[in-house]
């Protein structure tokens, strides 16, 4: 059925003005003033809101076999989630094991997401050895539609590579005009601190932090981007959580190597003191890079608004508290880590950002989906507001006041790392490909809408 969105405040990374949009055939084909509904056509009044492209989440695990346990949403609960917040497209992580082919993980992984998410997805394709063996079959992967690699320098034994492995992987990439997406942290620095920490009977979730302070990060960073430069290879670095990461990553910048830096929402709104919280509370915030001190949140938000950082986004990496988080009572170093916060970005991005003026709304756009899908071969489908774009759109009521809790969201996961934060604003309906999915933060879309996005290299 038609879609016509009528009088909202249209935002994008650079746009701004009142207008109504068209939708038809999934995307958008009319914005203009006074448009008229043809017969049979929906129409929504979006008076005194703003209409913003669909948000884009370029990190996202969902089917995550890690640390001796699995994620806890499926691709069902988490795009539901996703689109109740505002997000209408992810990119999630392929982890293989490092004896797991190559190709065999893309076909789990897509045939997981496969007619299960209700909006649109691709993945990262997760290199975790690199063997010629594993070459050939990466090179058919991205035939298949993936231009974007994800390598770990940390977790050493299981998704982590060797030097030599990060090396070939970079040369592989930049072959192929693919862009790698990188975890870093020195893994040797890790798993000696680690030792150290517990030897010495450190054995709570307050020491995660310790075992990986940020210098830890900076080293891998500057690693990453060591190698890179080697192979003018272009490199996006996930998770930056620190000051110390980010001046490695601006240095790199400066002497004019491709690299782009995303960080994550809970790095803005969460710090060090949430996992030092008594009873093993803390171990709810155990993920790596660790939640750093409080100095670093400025930084972030500053590198977000002039652009030093190009996206926002989650780590989605939802594990129970009560079931599996407890995996490292005894023992930080078992605990799973990871934080879930795919449904809450956009709604506290917008009112920690935008509402309380640290990044303008243009901004907001641009680190929230825009970037994202310039990056990762998306635009101009996703990631803005045009005639041909997918009509995916976000009719957003900055007049909503709410809180975040786990009594009420929609990720499937007993708690919430934001719970009880207030939040100024929320996606009053939310459309994917010209179909409205939400409304009024209720899931009430087609729960197999979502499609596989193929996307080109793009033979820098
Ligand atoms: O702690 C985290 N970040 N868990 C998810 C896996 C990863 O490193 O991205
Ligand atoms: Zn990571
Ligand atoms: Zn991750």
């Amino acid at each position: 059925m038609a879609l016509l969105i009528k009088n909202g405040e249209i935002v994008t990374a650079s746009d701004r003005y009142i207008a109504d949009i068209f939708c038809e055939s999934e995307t958008i084909t009319r914005i203009g003033r006074d448009l008229q509904a043809p017969p049979g056509a929906e129409v929504i009044d979006a008076t005194g809101k703003y209409v913003f492209p669909g948000f884009i989440d370029p990190h996202v695990h969902i089917y995550l076999p890690f640390m001796g346990t699995f994620a806890k949403d499926t691709h069902a609960t988490a795009s539901q989630a996703a689109l109740v917040g505002g997000t209408t497209t992810f990119i999630e992580m392929i982890c293989p094991a490092r004896g797991d082919q190559p190709m065999e993980a893309f076909e789990l992984w897509l045939g997981k997401a496969q007619g299960q998410s209700a909006c649109d997805f691709t993945f990262h394709m997760g290199v975790t050895r690199y063997d010629s063996d594993a070459e050939s079959q990466l090179k058919e992967i991205v035939s298949r539609g993936l231009s974007s690699f994800k390598i770990f320098l940390a977790y050493k034994g299981a998704f982590g590579v060797t030097d030599e492995e990060l090396y070939h992987t970079l040369r592989l990439a930049k072959k192929l005009g693919v862009i790698t997406t990188a975890h870093c942290e020195n893994a040797d620095l890790v798993l000696e601190l680690q030792k150290r920490l517990l030897s010495e009977g450190k054995t709570g979730p307050e020491w995660h932090h310790e075992s990986r302070p940020p210098l830890v990060e900076a080293e891998g960073v500057h690693h990453l981007i060591t190698f890179a430069e080697m192979h003018n290879a272009h490199i996006y670095i996930v998770h930056l959580s620190c000051e110390e990461a980010l001046r490695e990553a601006v240095a790199g910048k400066y002497r004019g190597v491709n690299v782009w830096v995303e960080t994550l929402i809970q790095y803005l709104l969460t710090d060090k003191t949430d996992a030092e919280k008594p009873n093993f509370e803390g171990a709810k915030f155990v993920m790596s890079p660790p939640l750093r001190d409080k100095r670093n949140q400025p930084i972030l938000w500053n590198g977000l608004r002039t652009g030093l950082i190009s996206t926002l986004a989650t780590d989605h990496a939802p594990f129970d508290f009560a079931t599996q988080k407890i995996m490292g009572k005894g023992d930080f170093t078992k605990i799973p880590n990871g934080i879930p916060s795919l449904e809450d970005r956009v709604n506290a991005f917008y009112t920690y950002g935008v509402a309380q003026g640290r990044v303008d709304l243009h901004r907001f756009v641009d680190a929230g989906s825009t970037q994202a899908a310039k990056l990762f071969g998306l635009f101009p489908r996703k990631g803005t507001i045009q005639l041909g774009s997918d009509a995916d759109l976000v009719i957003y009521d900055p007049k909503y006041r709410g809180k975040i809790s786990a009594k009420t969201h929609a990720m499937n996961v007993d708690y919430n790392a934001f719970e009880g934060m207030e939040i100024s604003g929320r996606p009053s309906v939310v459309t994917v490909r010209g179909q409205v999915a939400v409304q009024e933060g209720k899931f009430i879309g087609d729960k197999s809408r979502g499609q596989f996005l193929q996307r080109e290299p793009s033979h820098f």
